[in-house]
């Protein structure tokens, strides 16, 4: 295999910073922290700096929503933000993130309100810190922000928490959820994944992943899907390796707190869980890997480019073929965060086959959303 070998020496981590001081260290959100039992973060801005136990109560109360027999969805009594208003922002496409948060919001007896970019004053020239500021002033409760720049949800709660002043007659700060920002972070998929492993495991009643071995496989350098994952799954004890090759997966990833690996054929039978990770070709172009503030640079555009040159090289030594699915061990599970590229990073028969978690983890989704927006909104205070 030719393609991507980075010339360039050191690889630094890829662009990720958001706004300095702000965001990925605390979980970037207002009122963070949590209580025996309890969550007093307002936001959800990323999973990094988040601890165990904070991630542990999100985890268990979308348990509850997950339609076992300890379920409290069953009756319509349980509408726990009834009388709410969730505004959805996605300034970049989105199909399941954007329907499963609706499903969420809905389910705990919100009401949605969706920005429709394109027909929006955004198309005027307004600013995101603008147009959010704007939709906090209606009194939503929450609003969930999606944007093709990392940073783009730290830099929404700090303008609409800045702007909040009950001595200026402003409103409160509404909750913000990050739905993805560049390739910075994705925590409802971070948790979301988290959960499956935890489930296909049977590891449910603890959410301890202590011992289980998770393989991230792919583009990860564009992948803000891999931090997240990273941050969760490494902070309830699993161990992740990513693995792909250099120009996609650069040494200094290992920097997040995970093993770095360029030969899937090796690792795969060891692993307990693989999440194969969309190839993004849109991002390979976006400039972000060279910013200065992000230490990024590094040769990532113009490898990823090759890279991008170079599906089928790339299908052959990373793509997950139902032959490479075939020598996963007993009860190991694939899972892809959606959408696939079939046939590329993943073969149809294994995304549709006996070890797949795909359709799980979008069934989770909705669960670890309600929980999310149930407790961050709570967190708010009743006056809110
Ligand atoms: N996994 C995920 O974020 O999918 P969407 O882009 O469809 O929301």
């Amino acid at each position: 295999m030719t393609m991507a070998r980075s010339r360039r020496s050191p690889v630094t981590v890829p662009a990720v910073s958001t706004v300095p001081g702000a965001g990925a260290r605390d979980g970037g959100a207002r009122g963070a922290g949590v209580r025996p039992g309890g969550w007093t973060r307002t936001s959800l801005l990323g999973l990094e700096g988040l601890s165990a136990e904070e991630l542990r109560v999100l985890l268990h109360r979308a348990r509850a929503y997950t339609g076992g027999p300890d379920s409290v969805l069953e009756p319509e009594a349980s509408a726990p933000l009834r009388g709410r208003f969730v505004a959805t922002l996605f300034f970049e496409d989105s199909t399941r993130t954007r329907l499963s948060f609706a499903v969420a919001a809905q389910r705990l007896g919100a009401q949605v309100i969706d920005l429709a970019v394109a027909s929006s004053s955004v198309n005027k020239g307004e600013t995101i810190t603008d147009t959010a500021t704007n939709v906090n002033a209606m009194g939503v409760d929450a609003m969930v922000v999606r944007h093709r720049a990392s940073g783009a949800a730290v830099i929404v709660d700090r303008a609409v928490g800045a702007l909040a002043d009950p001595a200026r007659r402003r409103g409160p700060a509404c909750t913000v959820v990050n739905a993805g920002d560049g390739r910075h972070e994705h925590p409802t998929q971070g948790l979301l994944d988290a959960y499956t492993i935890a489930e296909a495991h049977q590891r449910l009643e603890t959410f301890d992943l202590s011992g289980l071995r998770v393989a991230i496989v792919g583009d990860v350098i564009s992948s803000r899907v891999a931090r997240s994952d990273i941050a969760a799954l490494t902070a309830l004890g699993a161990e992740v390796v990513c693995v792909g090759p250099p120009a996609l997966v650069p040494p200094a990833i290992a920097s997040l707190g995970c093993a770095v690996a360029h030969d899937l054929d090796a690792v795969l039978p060891g692993v307990d869980a693989v999440q194969v990770l969309r190839i993004q070709f849109e991002r390979h172009d976006d400039g972000e890997a060279r910013r200065p503030e992000g230490g990024g640079g590094a040769g990532g555009t113009g490898e990823a480019r090759r890279t991008a040159a170079s599906a089928r090289e790339f299908r052959e030594c990373f793509g997950l073929s139902e032959a490479r699915a075939a020598r996963m061990r007993p009860g190991a599970i694939v899972m892809h965060p959606g959408p696939i590229n079939r046939g590329l990073e993943m073969d149809a028969a294994v995304a549709d086959g006996p070890r797949s978690a795909v359709l799980r983890q979008v069934g989770h989704g909705v669960a670890i959303r309600m929980a999310v927006l149930e407790l961050c909104i709570g967190a708010r205070g009743p006056g809110a």
